[in-house]
Order: structure tokens, then C-alpha cells, then sequence
């Protein structure tokens, strides 16, 4: 593959990791410092390759799992279920070591997060959330061969949509749903929705893995061009 030009670098890789735009995720970032001066502490930028063909876009990195590793959905409850099914689904290829050293790689797809910087108590602002938006306009117009979405929990379904301009009234999240559209570019996109495979969720039975691999297999079907 070729190298992506500067600006397309710049946008798959996303904000740097000291990114000033929200201050209360910069005063949390600077407390998580000096309490946890090894960790990553930063933007977490996203993981998979650029000819990635599905995005799955997550809330935003937990403080002990992608804050303190670097990768999302990397060290906490929520990359338990995400990384298994992925491999399972032949979207990633190697052992999921819940490190970012791990060796993990994925194939065809990668996942971001609707919001890059950990927020206090999981909860980014309504405002912290648009103006992380940016990130994924870029990182989404970078992927030229994106064909879909798989968004878990309804902040990154928010999100996506905000992002390609279109209406929440006419795209409700719902788990399982599966919406076609264009982007910007008039280009073919889907988005699958999934409830969030977070610890709370899983442990309340608002999701378990059949529902969620249903989800992950709809939105690889979504991906490929019908035959
Ligand atoms: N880790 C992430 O990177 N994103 C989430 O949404 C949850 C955990």
C-alpha cells in the first residue's frame, strides 16, 4: 500500500495526545498523571489499518483500560467481549493480550472512539462530545474504503450521525438496527447499531455475546457488496 499524504496521516492517527480543546479532560488528564505517571495519559488514537473496510466507534477510552494502554478498548472489562468476537469474526488476527504489546493486529477493520480523551466517571459533556466530532469527520473521510459502522451505544451513534449530517429523529438507536445512507461523498455507508459491551451492560443483561455477536455479524454483512 501506498503511504497516506501528511493530512491523511493526520487524520487516522487523530488528536495528538496532549490535545488542549476540552479542558476538564485536560485537568482530569494532568490529576491522572501524577497519580498514574506510567500510563498513557493522552488522546488514545485509533487502532487498525487505513484500508479498513468497517469502523467500530466506542464511547470514549476507559481510565484504567485505553487510558492507561494506549489502544482502545485495550485493559478494561469492555475489550473482553470486543477483541474475542473480532478474532472469532476473522477481524483480527492473533491473541488479545489486553496490552497494546500484545501483537493483536486487525484485518479489514478498526476502532476509534467518539470521544478520544477519558472523561471523569465515563461521561463526556454534551459539549466534549461535539468537539471531539471533528476527529471522526476526518478519520471517517480518510478511510476511502469504509462501506460501514458498527456503533456501540447510542453516544457513538449520536456521533456518526452528527457527523455525516443526518437527522437522529429519522435513525433512532437501536440495537441491532442496521441503517443504509451515503456520506458526504455519495458514497454507500451503513451504520449497525450495538449496545455498548461495557461491564454495567454485560453484567445487567442489557447485552450478552449472542446479542452482540448478531450485531458485529449484521454489520460485516454490511460491509460486502450484495451479491
Ligand atoms: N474503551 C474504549 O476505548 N472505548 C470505550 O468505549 C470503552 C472502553
Amino acid at each position: 500500500m501506498t503511504q497516506p499524504s501528511p493530512s491523511r496521516s493526520a487524520a487516522l492517527q487523530g488528536p495528538p495526545p496532549d490535545c488542549r480543546l476540552c479542558p476538564r479532560l485536560v485537568d482530569f488528564r494532568n490529576e491522572n498523571k501524577v497519580k498514574f505517571p506510567t500510563w498513557h495519559n493522552g488522546a488514545v488514537p485509533p487502532f487498525g489499518p487505513a484500508d479498513a473496510t468497517l469502523l467500530i466507534v466506542g464511547l470514549a477510552p476507559g481510565l484504567r483500560g485505553a487510558n492507561r494502554t494506549g489502544r482502545p478498548f485495550t485493559g478494561d472489562y469492555a475489550g473482553e467481549l470486543l477483541y474475542p468476537s473480532l478474532i472469532k469474526f476473522g477481524l483480527a488476527k492473533g491473541v488479545f493480550g489486553a496490552e497494546a504489546d500484545d501483537g493483536l493486529t486487525l484485518v479489514g477493520c478498526r476502532i476509534t472512539n467518539a470521544v478520544r480523551c477519558v472523561p471523569p466517571e465515563n461521561k463526556p459533556t454534551p459539549l466534549e462530545q461535539k468537539t471531539c466530532r471533528g476527529f471522526l469527520a476526518a478519520e471517517i473521510a480518510a478511510l476511502p474504503a469504509l462501506r460501514g459502522i458498527l456503533a456501540l451505544g447510542s453516544i457513538a451513534h449520536t456521533a456518526v450521525l452528527s457527523t455525516l449530517g443526518l437527522r437522529k429523529v429519522l435513525y433512532p438507536f437501536k440495537h441491532g438496527a442496521v441503517y443504509s445512507f451515503e456520506d458526504k461523498l455519495n458514497k454507500p455507508l451503513t451504520l449497525t447499531d450495538s449496545y455498548h459491551c461495557s461491564r454495567y451492560n454485560l453484567n445487567t443483561g442489557v447485552l450478552n455475546e449472542a446479542m452482540f455477536h448478531l450485531a458485529l455479524k449484521s454489520a460485516i454483512t454490511a460491509t460486502r457488496p450484495a451479491s
